[in-house]
């Protein structure tokens, strides 16, 4: 019996100090220069915070705090790196499949499945509210006189129609109708003098420049005029399509889609937003709370 006693206060002993060891042993992440941040609650991670905050101050708020380039975070349940600015988009779009492939969060799958479906649709609701410029029927009224009666849009006409497609891209800027999406890295790899571990993810987001004032000067106003040829943004400032072997596959058909809806409502309506200063709701997914009633009338 004192045997038994014996044996089973030294297992006891073996197993608490395997333990201790295991606890307090530096994993092998811990042992890296792995970049700044927080990986917030435990399992929660900044999930909460990534979710359901204003996006561009998730970014901006920890850009500020940990470093311009790049943060850690948890968030989803993952290990994540977020890569920032057009120096991380560049590095992005650059090096695809070479240190990192696509990954799709298990929890943002439907979210993806949903976008494909809505995300022009939901540009196409955007622009009806500002397709009442008057630089936006002037050009639009302007190819329907070329063209003669009954005669369809061309791919030439949709390369004339490029304020219409500067009010798009502005309406992009302000409300994306995509954030950014994950990779996975597939080795070790540094970017900006810090670590990122193999297996952990990248986020990259079109937050971390869209509201940026460093890259657009009074970033909250709606200007077109941005994008206007000899003075748009530098290259990787604006990326609403992603960029690199991954860019949009959709971007010529979104384009193509969107600048002929315009064409035909502009053509053929008056048009009237019922709720001017409906709530926009969402800031993954923005919507028209109440649905974007209009009063459309025959010209
Ligand atoms: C205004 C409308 C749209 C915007 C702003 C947009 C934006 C984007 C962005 C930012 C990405 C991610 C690129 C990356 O992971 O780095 C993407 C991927 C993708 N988009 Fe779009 N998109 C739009 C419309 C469409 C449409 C209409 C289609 C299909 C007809 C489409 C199909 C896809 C597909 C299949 C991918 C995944 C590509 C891949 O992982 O290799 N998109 N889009």
């Amino acid at each position: 019996m004192e045997l038994m006693t014996l044996l089973l206060s030294l297992s006891l002993v073996v197993v608490s100090l395997a333990l201790a060891i295991f606890a307090f042993k530096p994993r092998q992440s811990d042992t890296k220069n792995l970049p700044p941040g927080s990986m917030g609650w435990p399992i929660m991670g900044e999930t909460l915070e990534f979710l359901f905050g204003k996006p561009e101050k998730f970014v901006f708020d920890r850009m500020n705090k940990y470093s311009p380039n790049i943060f850690k975070t948890n968030i989803l349940g993952e290990k994540t790196v977020v890569i920032c600015g057009p120096e991380g988009h560049k590095f992005l779009f650059s090096n695809e499949q070479k240190l990192f492939t696509a990954f799709r969060p298990h929890s943002t799958q439907k979210l993806s499945r949903s976008y494909q479906a809505t995300a022009a649709p939901i540009n196409f609701i955007y622009q009806l509210m500002l397709m009442n410029s008057f630089n936006v029927k002037t050009e639009q009224l302007e190819v329907s006189a070329s063209k003669k009666s009954g005669e369809l849009l061309d791919w030439d006409d949709l390369q004339k129609m490029k304020y219409s497609w500067n009010v798009v891209y502005e309406v992009m800027r302000l409300t994306p109708p995509l954030q950014g999406t994950y990779r996975e890295a597939l080795e070790d790899f540094s970017y900006a003098g810090y670590t990122i571990p193999k297996g952990w993810k990248l986020y990259w987001t079109v937050s971390t420049t869209n509201k940026s004032p460093k890259y657009f000067k009074d970033p909250e106003k709606f200007d077109p005029s941005r994008y206007e040829e000899g003075t748009g943004p530098a290259a990787y400032v604006f990326v609403p399509f992603g960029g690199g072997p991954r860019m949009c596959p959709g971007k010529e058909y979104a384009r193509l889609a969107i600048l002929t809806f315009i064409h035909n409502v502009v053509k053929r309506f008056k048009w009237e937003v019922l709720l001017p200063n409906e709530k926009i709701i969402g800031d993954m997914m923005p919507t028209p709370e109440k649905g974007l009633p209009v009063r459309l009338q025959c010209h």
